[in-house]
């Protein structure tokens, strides 16, 4: 059975091409994930459409109605769905995050615009709300569309080459070591020589210290180490 993902937004087209480029295309056509990008404004029901409103207490920009959230919620909700809030103030998103998702047979994502969405869907509504990072995009739906992508990476069977899932159980702890492919002299910039000796027990121990040595520069919070150590 492929993972089901139903995304609720108010902009289905931005996500559209995405879904349909790659290895999200090739993920749907081989049955690991099912993909499908709602218009919310389907669940308004007033003749605008309208799915956003002034704010109760004042104050800049529109918040999401509940409203047309909850009746697409109810509409698109099974018992065994995850319901996901796409939120700058959610849990981060992680490998070991998308990997237990990945695990899950249905989650709908629910992407905000404007000043987000009204509490009331965030108390009633949501099972988890997760963020892609310590920023703010104009909307949801990009956020939505990146959980998608690395959700999917740790379904069974769709990155067709389960080796790149096991090399990464050491780069979800350092980041990735350097990579080279012909010519082996570019503009004299040689790749190194251990990678041309064929040598696997040298060229792993390289990879590994490259790894080390580039976590420990770049992001020693990973480590857990103090960088001015
Ligand atoms: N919506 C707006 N910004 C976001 C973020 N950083 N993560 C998830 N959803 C968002």
């Amino acid at each position: 059975m492929p993972l089901e993902f139903d995304i609720l937004t108010l902009f289905p087209e931005m996500v559209a091409g995405f879904f349909s480029s790659s290895m999200l295309a090739r993920g749907q056509a081989n049955g690991c994930i099912d993909i499908r990008a709602h218009q919310l404004r389907d669940w308004a029901t007033d003749k605008h459409r309208k799915t956003d409103e002034l704010p109760y207490g004042g104050g800049a920009g529109m918040v999401m109605k509940p409203e047309p959230i909850f009746s697409a919620l109810d509409a698109l909700r099974r018992p065994q769905s995850k319901v996901i809030y796409m939120a700058p103030d959610g849990v981060p998103l992680s490998s070991q995050l998308a990997r237990e998702l990945a695990g899950e047979s249905h989650l709908v994502l629910l992407s905000g615009h404007y000043e987000g969405v009204d509490q009331r869907v965030r108390d009633a509504a949501v099972d988890l709300e997760v963020s892609i990072g310590d920023y703010v995009l104009t909307n949801g739906s990009l956020a939505a569309a990146v959980l998608v992508d690395c959700v999917s990476r740790f379904i069974p069977g769709f990155l067709g080459d389960e080796k790149s899932l096991t090399e990464e159980s050491f780069m979800t702890t350092f980041l990735g070591f350097p990579q080279y492919t012909r010519p082996a002299d570019f503009r004299g910039m040689r790749v190194p020589e251990v990678l041309l000796s064929g040598d696997h027990a040298a060229i792993a121990k390289w990879r590994q210290e490259q790894q080390i040595e580039k976590t420990r520069r770049l992001r020693p919070d990973i480590l857990n180490e103090d960088p001015s150590i």
